[in-house]
C-alpha cells in the first residue's frame, strides 16, 4: 500500500522483488520485440519472460508477420493477441527467434527448459538466422550448474535416467510430443562435454544446454538498462 511521504503526498510502494524481476523482463522483451520488422518470420518461445514479449510484437501492429510457437502456451497466447501462427515446416527458416533462458553464462552457454519445452525450443532456435536471448539479469550466472532439463523417451526412461544418475523426473506432465520430462542434477563443470554426454545417451530426445554458436543476440536486462551481448553465431 502506498506511504505518506514527508510533504503528505502518497509515495509508491517499492515493489517486490518478484515485480522488479517481471520489470527487468518487460525491459528486454521489449528491446528485443524492436528487433522485429515487417514480413519477417518469427519463431516465439516460451515462458514467463516470452509473455512479456507476444505483446510487445503485437502492439507495434506489423504487417505480414509469420510466427512459430515453441508450446502449446505461447500458440495460445500469440493467436490471442492477434498473431499469425504457422507450423515450423510450413516456413522452414526463421528471420529471428526470441527466447527466455535459466542460466546465461560468460561464453553464451544456455539452460533452457525450465518449463520443460527445451526441445521445440532448440529445434526452432536451431532454425533461426539469428536467434535472441532475453533475460532478466539473475539470469547471468558465472558459472552453469545443475539442474539440465531433460526430455526422455517414455521407453525405458528407468535406464536413461540411472545412465544419467543422479537425475530424476519432474512432476510435469509429458511434453507434446509425448516424452518425459527430466533433469540431471550431477556436475556440469564443462557445459560442451556435458551436452555431449547427455545428446549421446540413448533415450535422451533433448537436453536444455544450448552452446553459445547457436546464438546471436543475448539481452540482459539490469538495474542500469539492457546490456546487449553479441552470441558467437554467425549469419
Ligand atoms: C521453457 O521451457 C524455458 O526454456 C524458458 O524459455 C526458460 O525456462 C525461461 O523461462 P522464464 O522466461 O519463465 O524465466
Amino acid at each position: 500500500m502506498a506511504s505518506p511521504g514527508a510533504a503528505g503526498r502518497q509515495r509508491p510502494a517499492p515493489l517486490s522483488e518478484k515485480e522488479q524481476i517481471e520489470r527487468l523482463k518487460r525491459a528486454a522483451a521489449a528491446v528485443a520485440a524492436a528487433l522485429v520488422q515487417d514480413g519477417m518470420r518469427v519463431g516465439l518461445g516460451t515462458g514467463s519472460t516470452v509473455a512479456h514479449l507476444l505483446p510487445a510484437i503485437a502492439e507495434r501492429g506489423l504487417t505480414g508477420l509469420r510466427c512459430v510457437a515453441t508450446s502449446p502456451a505461447t500458440e495460445r497466447a500469440a493467436l490471442a493477441l492477434g498473431l499469425a501462427v504457422h507450423p515450423l515446416d510450413e516456413l522452414g527458416e526463421l528471420d529471428i527467434v526470441i527466447d527466455g533462458a535459466d542460466q546465461v553464462d560468460p561464453a553464451g552457454w544456455l539452460v533452457k527448459g525450465g518449463g520443460g519445452a527445451h526441445t521445440r525450443e532448440k529445434i526452432v532456435a536451431a532454425a533461426a538466422q539469428c536467434f535472441v536471448v532475453i533475460a532478466s539479469a539473475d539470469k547471468a550466472v558465472e558459472q552453469i550448474v545443475a539442474p539440465v532439463p531433460l526430455e526422455l523417451l517414455r521407453f525405458g526412461a528407468g535406464s536413461t535416467l540411472a545412465a544419467l544418475s543422479p537425475a530424476r523426473l519432474r512432476d510435469l506432465p509429458p511434453s507434446p510430443d509425448g516424452g518425459l520430462i527430466a533433469d540431471y542434477f550431477g556436475p556440469v563443470e564443462d557445459p560442451r562435454r556435458l551436452a555431449a554426454r547427455l545428446s549421446a545417451t540413448p533415450g535422451v530426445i533433448d537436453h536444455g544446454l544450448f552452446a553459445p554458436e547457436m546464438v546471436s543476440l543475448i539481452l540482459i536486462a539490469g538495474e542500469d538498462g539492457v546490456v546487449q551481448r553479441e552470441g558467437a553465431k554467425r549469419t
